[in-house]
């Protein structure tokens, strides 16, 4: 079916754990197929495997990233995930120069340089230039959190060169109408906002208040704090950039509640930065309610995550959707795909209908 052309904004962690994960799958082509599956809905979706994916471009704005070899740029400070497939192979691609805008917060100056954002003071480069010519047909948006600008920049050179557009992170893009319609009537695919990482805490607490609605309990209040020490963690210490995650997180659970519940009553969020624990993510979840004969009870769950990895087989199954939509000449939001892998998609549904709504778009009985 031919290779997947991606391209890439921000090689954080986050695009760390996916180069590792291709390089690594792709090791693992010769064995049996129930192995290969781990943290992908399918090894071959719709006819595409995790080693058709090519990075083609990729963007950043670090000096320890931004004109060097790919494959050197994902494992460059302050990128702290765990390495599980060191040697990536990449086509020869060089880290561009793209637009800051609100990319790094001013808060990280306060901290030690190899654990934050160090501009580069380079020239940026044309960046729908550069996408027209490495021939990608999407990019990934995993800037930082509360990158309004920055992001919609990239989308906006999406739509110039007439790529699709996958966006990882809460900055409301294909979840807007006014931008999905964008998309829509450039005839090009768009899938987000906000990737759902594959055990994380929210698809936990999504599955947990789901299973409190159907077995008939009251929910009154709920909290999920959460901490860890890579840079996500400490760029959401400015609580200023924060708003687009805290509604993300928050309707993602909030959609799973079939009664009315207060802003004061459901808690979701970053809680704090730790930087002895790196890429490692903990999440502390607290769930109260009333059962029969109106008697309380509650539920306390602490999550303990590889942070970036978690959410890099879901990319992958995003990707290949992507790309089936692509083939199809579907335009717009795709809404299936949306629903299952992101956070904050167009439209809500439960993870489980959704998971059925995916399994229909890549066996073509669903449009989008
Ligand atoms: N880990 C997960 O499971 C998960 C889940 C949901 C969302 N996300 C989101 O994905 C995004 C990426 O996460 P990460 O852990 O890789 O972040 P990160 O902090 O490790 O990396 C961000 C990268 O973006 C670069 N950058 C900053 N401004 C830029 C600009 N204007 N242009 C190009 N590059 C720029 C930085 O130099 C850095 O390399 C974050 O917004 C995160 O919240 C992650």
């Amino acid at each position: 079916m031919g290779k997947i052309r991606i391209a890439i904004a921000g090689l954080g962690n986050c695009a760390s754990s996916l180069l590792q994960g291709i390089g690594y799958y792709k090791d693992l082509d010769g064995r049996a197929a129930a192995d290969m599956a781990l943290g992908l809905m399918h090894y071959n979706l719709g006819g595409y495997l995790p080693s058709d994916i090519e990075v083609v471009a990729a963007f950043d704005v670090d000096v320890r990233k931004v004109n060097r070899p790919l494959k050197e740029a994902v494992f460059a400070k302050p990128n702290c995930t765990a390495v599980f497939f060191p040697n990536i192979t990449d086509i020869g691609v060089v880290v561009k120069m793209g637009e800051i805008h609100d990319g790094i917060s001013p808060h990280m100056q306060d901290y030690p340089e190899d654990r934050r954002f160090i501009a580069a003071n380079e020239k940026p480069c044309d960046v729908i230039k550069e996408l027209r010519e490495s021939g990608a047909q999407m990019l990934l948006n995993y800037l930082p959190v509360g990158s309004e600008r920055a992001s919609k920049f990239y989308a906006e050179c999406c739509l110039e060169a007439g790529i699709a557009f996958i966006n990882c992170i809460p900055v409301f893009i294909t979840s807007d109408p006014l931008w999905a319609t964008r998309f829509k009537d450039k005839g090009i695919p768009a899938i987000g906002d906000d990737i759902k990482a594959q055990i994380g805490a929210t698809i936990i607490h999504r599955w947990l208040t789901k299973l409190f609605m159907d077995r008939g309990i009251h929910i009154n209040h709920t909290y999920q704090l959460n901490v860890g020490g890579n840079t996500d963690f400490l760029n959401m210490l400015n609580h200023n950039r924060l708003k687009s995650k805290k509604v993300s997180k928050t309707e993602a659970v909030r959609s799973q509640i079939n009664h009315p519940i207060s802003e004061e009553d459901i808690h979701i969020g970053p809680s704090d930065y730790v930087p002895w624990m790196n890429d490692n993510k903990v999440c502390f979840l607290r769930i109260e309610g009333k059962g029969f004969g109106n008697i309380p009870m509650n539920l306390e769950l602490r999550l303990s995550v590889e942070d970036s990895p978690n959410s890099a087989g879901v990319v992958i199954d995003a990707i290949r959707c992507c790309k089936i939509a692509l083939d199809r000449g579907v335009g717009g939001a795709i809404l299936s795909p949306s629903a299952y892998f992101m956070k904050h998609p167009p439209e809500q549904y439960s993870d489980e209908d959704a998971r059925r709504m995916v399994e229909e778009f890549i066996e073509g009985k669903r449009e989008r």
